[in-house]
């Protein structure tokens, strides 16, 4: 519960700020747009000026020449001006200082022009400032956004995997109290309860024989007989469900191959189990790792999917082991956790310290297969 609710805190954390960076990210975006066409129109509107500015210079170049021409004119008519008519000496005088006064407005233009010319590219040089800030802005944005979808989701991925593997680790202890409950139950119900009843049993034989009935008590050290096996029968039971000393002796496949049998009779599934490659010992820390997987996977399987076949499917060689446990029941989404639930957790965590892999195919009616691939040499 409590590692649900971190994993949706933490969860609607990295979305709001992946939404936050985002729109961020976009704003920028669209100052850098905004920049970029300014741009363009600044840089169109600077070709035309700086066309005008060239057309007012060879406009006003054109009108000093006819200003000189008309200065020429006026100080010739100065010079001789008896021979002028008194008309045409004021219309010399007009013609030159209208077209001085058109010079002088022209160059008044002129200048503003340039100076029009000089501060759009003034302008131009701090937009591409803007436009490159923005850039290089919004290229910073995208890491700090690939940051937060990817590896800031793997740090959310890593808190849970430890909280789980911390309540795993809590697991393990209540599941060793939990064992020892058991174990001291069975032993207290069954072989210990048995041996008072046979001890019990022996006095009456004693006590019978003496008192002169041997037939009797011979019967009587049958029935005893029978007590003692069968509670040879319990502690075997007992010594087995805590570890299989088969597994030492005997090797994985013979273990495996007995366990199966045995879980085939007490339930109504049937159990193929076949094996491929060499059948040889291993190194004990795989023997036991690969029989605690094979019955964790095979007891899920009975306690949840309710199979009519499973299959148990060994593999081993010089590279790696495998094993594959298939049924055809229910089914589940392993996707989903499960606060009460560690088999399939420890299983991982089994394989994850053997460097391998654990893959689980399972889908609702379809059934469930469980593949574990270790690496060994
Ligand atoms: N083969 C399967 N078919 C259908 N459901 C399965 C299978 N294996 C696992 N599950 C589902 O996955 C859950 C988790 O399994 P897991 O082994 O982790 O826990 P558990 O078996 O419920 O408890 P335990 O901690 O005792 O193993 C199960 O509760 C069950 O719902
Ligand atoms: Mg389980």
């Amino acid at each position: 519960m409590v590692t649900k609710t971190c994993e949706k805190d933490l969860d609607n954390v990295i979305d709001e700020m992946v939404d936050a960076v985002e729109k961020s990210r976009d704003e920028i975006f669209n100052i850098s747009e905004d920049a970029r066409m300014e741009h363009e129109q600044l840089l169109r509107e600077l070709e035309v000026t700086k066309e005008k500015v060239q057309l007012y210079i060879e406009k006003g170049d054109q009108l000093e020449r006819n200003v000189q021409f008309s200065k020429q004119r006026l100080s010739e008519v100065n010079k001789y001006f008896d021979r002028y008519s008194e008309d045409q000496i004021r219309e010399v005088y007009e013609s030159t200082h209208a077209l001085q006064t058109q010079l002088a407005t022209l160059r008044t233009e002129e200048k503003n022009l340039r100076l029009k010319r000089d501060e759009l590219e003034r302008r131009l040089v701090s937009l591409s400032h803007t436009i490159e800030k923005a850039q290089g802005l919004g290229a910073k944005v995208s890491v700090v956004l690939q940051h937060l979808n990817e590896d800031f989701r793997k740090v959310n991925d890593l808190i849970i995997e430890a909280q789980e593997k911390e309540e795993f680790g809590l697991k393990i202890i209540e599941a060793q109290e939990e064992e020892r409950r058991k174990i001291s139950r069975e032993i207290h119900d069954g072989p210990a309860q048995m041996l008072a009843n046979i001890l019990l049993r022996s006095e009456i034989v004693d006590r019978t024989f003496r008192s002169g009935y041997p037939e009797e008590a011979l019967k009587e050290i049958k029935s005893v007989r029978k007590m003692i096996r069968s509670s040879l029968y319990e502690v075997r039971r007992i010594i087995y469900d805590l570890r299989p000393m088969a597994l030492d002796d005997l090797g994985l496949v013979p273990t495996l191959r007995k366990y199966l049998n045995t879980t085939m009779d007490y339930s109504d599934v049937e159990i193929e189990f076949s094996v491929l490659g060499q059948e040889s010992r291993l190194n004990p820390k795989y023997e036991v790792a690969f029989f605690r997987l094979t019955q964790e996977a095979v007891q899920n399987a009975i306690k949840h999917a309710e199979p009519t076949l499973i299959k148990v499917r060994l593999e081993m060689n010089n590279k790696f082991l495998n094993v594959t446990v298939q049924d055809d029941g229910k089914g589940f989404d392993p996707e989903q956790k499960r606060d009460k639930s560690f088999g399939l957790i420890g299983m991982k965590e089994r394989v994850e310290m053997l460097d391998g892999t654990l893959t689980i195919n399972s889908r609702i009616g379809r059934g469930t297969t469980i593949h574990i691939h270790v690496p060994y040499e």
